[in-house]
């Protein structure tokens, strides 16, 4: 098997690991690019169609602060002043670095937010990406603003999943116009066959279609929303070899078993 990389770049990474302006300046194609090399044939969210408005009222993009056109993950409202999203796109940044876009399916259309505070969750580890949680604080609420659900348990019966994002397509660039796809929920059982040790089941849930590929999220949906069918957060997209790849699904930081966990901060955030 070619290319089994753990493809997890994105700005905050990019920043984190010392690039810093010189990162930011490269822009989201540049940002892509260093996973999505040439020979890396990756069907790109992968396989989906544009979200209706209204559809993910609570899903929010992280943009650069200083070029707010820019959005290198996503996010969702869990109160009208709290954005949850990944460790690993937060990680490394000050609150001045990150603006929240949220308000339309639109990227362009999208209102911008300051950020006040960002909390990365205790025992986030950017090498396995366990425990990829992160809570955003706005400036100011986003009165009236739907919030998403949070899954309290992990029932490891989910049937279909969605997952949306304005990450990259199968064209290899990020989409302007939110996306959605259905990827089945796939067992530990399977995950550990698919990634063995590197899928924590502690943290982590998997989705996508585990023997054909063509549907999945991909770099630039991180931080975004996994939901169920009846609308409740079960993951947060967090990682995955290429991007819908057969035998390599998304795996997600798995809110059920992180209950607890952001509940608790949140209280106190
Ligand atoms: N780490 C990527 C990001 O920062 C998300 C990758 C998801 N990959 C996947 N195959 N589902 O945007």
């Amino acid at each position: 098997m070619q290319n089994r990389r753990k493809t997890l770049t994105r700005l905050g990474a990019l920043t984190a690991a010392g690039l810093g302006v010189a990162a930011l300046a490269l822009g989201a194609t540049s940002a892509y690019a260093d996973d999505n090399a040439p020979n890396d044939i990756e069907p790109k969210i992968i396989g989906g169609q544009p979200a209706e408005d209204g559809q993910f009222p609570y899903i929010v993009a992280l943009a650069d602060a200083g070029d707010p056109s820019f959005n290198f993950c996503g996010g969702q409202l869990v109160a009208e002043d709290v954005v949850l999203t990944a460790a690993h796109c937060t990680e490394g940044s000050a609150a001045a670095d990150i603006v929240i876009r949220h308000g339309s399916t639109d990227i362009t259309q999208t209102d911008i937010y300051d950020v006040t505070d960002i909390y990365v969750a205790e025992g986030f580890d950017g090498s396995t990406m366990v425990n990829d949680w992160s809570l955003i604080k706005l400036a100011e609420p986003i009165s009236g603003a739907e919030t998403v659900p949070l899954a309290e348990s992990d029932t490891k019966d989910w049937g279909t999943l969605t997952v949306a994002g304005w990450g990259t397509t199968e064209s290899g660039s990020s989409s302007e116009d939110l996306l959605y796809v259905d990827v089945p929920y796939i067992t530990d059982t399977d995950c550990s066959g698919a990634y063995g040790s590197e899928f924590n089941a502690d943290s982590m849930i998997c989705a996508g279609d585990l023997e054909n590929g063509g549907v999945d999220s991909c770099q630039g949906d991180s931080g975004g929303p996994l939901v169920s069918a009846d609308g409740v957060l079960v993951g947060i997209v967090s990682w995955g070899y290429g991007c819908a790849e057969a035998g390599n699904p998304g795996v997600y930081a798995n809110v059920g078993l992180l209950y607890d966990d952001i509940t608790t901060k949140l209280a106190d955030f």
